[in-house]
């Protein structure tokens, strides 16, 4: 292992190695430093964790906080007018996934009853109706469409606002929103103004929970007396802002990837038993959610380097993803591989708690997507397909698909 690799300025994002593929600065890192020095475009300097052992060990490692982008999910240090941290930042009231423990196991533990595999089982046929009837109005337009419009998005918009109860014709509204927020380069302030009309809408939401309960998740929460009002609202933007955007990318980015491997898709199609799989494999390859921050609280040792305490960590988990020593072949889509063990939905004490929820919606959303549309193709180029890479959550901005038969 070379210490030569240069240091880089800033996160490189550029998909200059394809759609689908890590940025090739990125990937030369984790082959010759899998930890490596990372300088922020304010000039100071972090760590970056490519190599998928390194990035397991870090995301275990609870000396490594959670508390570092002023508790706002996803507000990185590239941010114009971001401050450089000095210390684990103070806790958004109910934004859990920013905590540390204890606080942080008090409310995900509210949680994991509501998001249990059972849960998610019997969700299972409702989900399957609700992909049904999206298709079915995809049928009826004429191609092209945009099938992140029509389909990725609306999927998993429909399946949180239901199980937490948000009305659905309020999406405008908090897509719109959370869209702001997701922006990469958009300045702090408004990032916050987003944040803040978010977290208006939704403290509305649950105050009329809190005084008519339903049957939802949210209604469930706002049961317990001892959640704040603070503390529900952070719990419902965290789980309305995870619970669409990261799915949605998956089905759109995934449907895009499965048309550019027409060996894969064939194989999916012919054996629809290899679906479970094949989301895993998606899952893996593409690496939706892919760069994590954390906060080293002392100084630690980790994969042969050691992070200086007060040092800010980027991880990569696309990076991770990919590396050679834990995949074979790892830059290739392979639907038929083991990809357990992947990263994509982290690892530690905030592996995400939307997972089952995540994966049956895929394997529901692809299945009926590939029954239904048999000739489904891009109808631009590939590279004309605009690509997120402005967005916190990677994917396709757009889909423009085509097709001649449709089934039932
Ligand atoms: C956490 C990925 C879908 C809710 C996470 C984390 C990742 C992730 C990587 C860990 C973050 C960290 O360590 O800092 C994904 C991907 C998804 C997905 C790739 C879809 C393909 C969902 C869904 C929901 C959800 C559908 C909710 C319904 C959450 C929550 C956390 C989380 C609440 C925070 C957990 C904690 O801090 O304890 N997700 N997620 N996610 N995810 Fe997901």
């Amino acid at each position: 292992m070379s210490s030569t690799a240069s240091v880089p300025l800033g996160l490189p994002m550029e998909r200059d190695a394809g759609p689908f593929d890590p940025p090739r600065a990125i990937s030369r890192l984790r082959d010759a430093r899998p930890v490596s020095p990372l300088r922020f475009p304010d000039g100071h300097e972090g760590r970056l964790v490519t190599g998928h052992e390194e990035a397991r060990q870090l995301l275990a490692d609870n000396r490594f906080s959670s508390r570092q982008d002023l508790g706002v999910l996803h507000i990185p240090y590239e941010t114009p007018g971001m401050p450089v941290p000095t210390e684990p930042s103070p806790q958004v009231p109910g934004l859990f996934i920013a905590m540390d423990p204890p606080d942080h196991t008090r409310l995900r533990r509210k949680l994991t009853g509501a998001f249990t595999v059972k849960r998610m089982r019997s969700l299972e046929a409702h989900l399957a109706d609700i992909v049904e009837r999206q298709l079915d109005a995809l049928a009826h337009l004429a191609p092209p469409v945009d099938l992140v419009k029509e389909f990725a998005l609306p999927v998993p918009s429909l399946v949180i606002c239901e199980l937490l109860g948000v009305p659905y014709e309020d999406r405008d509204t908090f897509q719109a929103n959370s869209a702001r927020f997701m922006l990469k380069e958009q300045p702090l302030e408004e990032k916050i103004a987003a944040y803040g009309a978010m977290t208006s809408y939704l403290a509305e939401l649950v105050a009329r929970k809190r005084a008519a309960p339903g049957d939802d998740l949210l209604s469930d929460l706002a049961r317990h007396d001892d959640l704040t009002a603070e503390e529900l609202t952070g719990i419902a933007f965290l789980l309305l802002l995870a619970g669409h955007e990261t799915t949605a990318n998956l089905l759109g980015l995934g449907a895009f990837a499965l048309l550019e491997n027409p060996g894969q898709l064939a194989a999916l199609r012919a054996e629809p038993e290899l679906m479970p799989g094949a989301v895993e494999e998606l899952l893996r390859y593409l690496s939706v959610a892919d760069i994590f921050y954390r906060y080293a609280t002392e100084d630690i040792e980790l994969g042969g380097e050691i992070i200086p305490e007060g040092s800010t960590v980027v991880v990569s988990l696309l990076a991770a993803n990919r590396d050679p020593r834990r995949f074979d072949d790892p830059d290739t889509l392979d639907i038929r591989r083991n990809a357990r063990g992947h990263l994509s939905f982290g690892h530690g004490v905030h592996q995400c708690l939307g997972q089952q929820l995540a994966r049956i919606e895929m394997r529901a959303g692809f299945a009926a997507l590939l029954r239904r549309f048999p000739d489904l193709a891009l109808a631009v180029p590939a590279d004309q397909v605009p690509l997120r890479t402005d967005m916190n959550i990677y994917g396709v901005h757009a889909l423009p698909v085509t097709w001649t038969e449709t089934a039932r």
